[in-house]
């Protein structure tokens, strides 16, 4: 879901289309959204698992505290996505464990 129409804001009409991969899935976004609001608007709420229950996790606190949104982006683990903005070809998947220590 996707606010189209505000009484207050201002949302442009031609906004460009991000095309990036979930889960090895070509799917589209705009400029300006993050990776969580992409996923979200299309319907995606699962985002990665809980360590020992493997539980659901996705959008929660939508300011970058709480983690629950962590997701693999170009191979990065633990990206929080709901303050991480979308960009051309970005490869994001659910991450279902603590994420290897990334160095580069
Ligand atoms: S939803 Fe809480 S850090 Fe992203």
């Amino acid at each position: 879901m996707r606010i189209e129409e505000h009484p207050i804001l201002n949302f442009e009409k031609e906004r460009k289309v991000i095309h990036f991969t979930f889960n090895n899935l070509p799917v589209e976004g705009y400029e300006g959204d993050t990776i969580a609001s992409a996923l979200h608007a299309l319907g995606i709420k699962k985002f990665s698992e809980s360590m020992n229950l493997k539980r659901p996790r996705g959008f929660y606190c939508a300011i970058g505290n709480c983690s629950s949104c962590n997701m693999i982006v170009d191979g990065v683990p633990n990206v929080r996505t709901c303050v991480t903005l979308l960009k051309e070809g970005m490869d994001v998947k659910v991450q279902s464990n603590k994420g290897e220590l990334y160095v580069k």
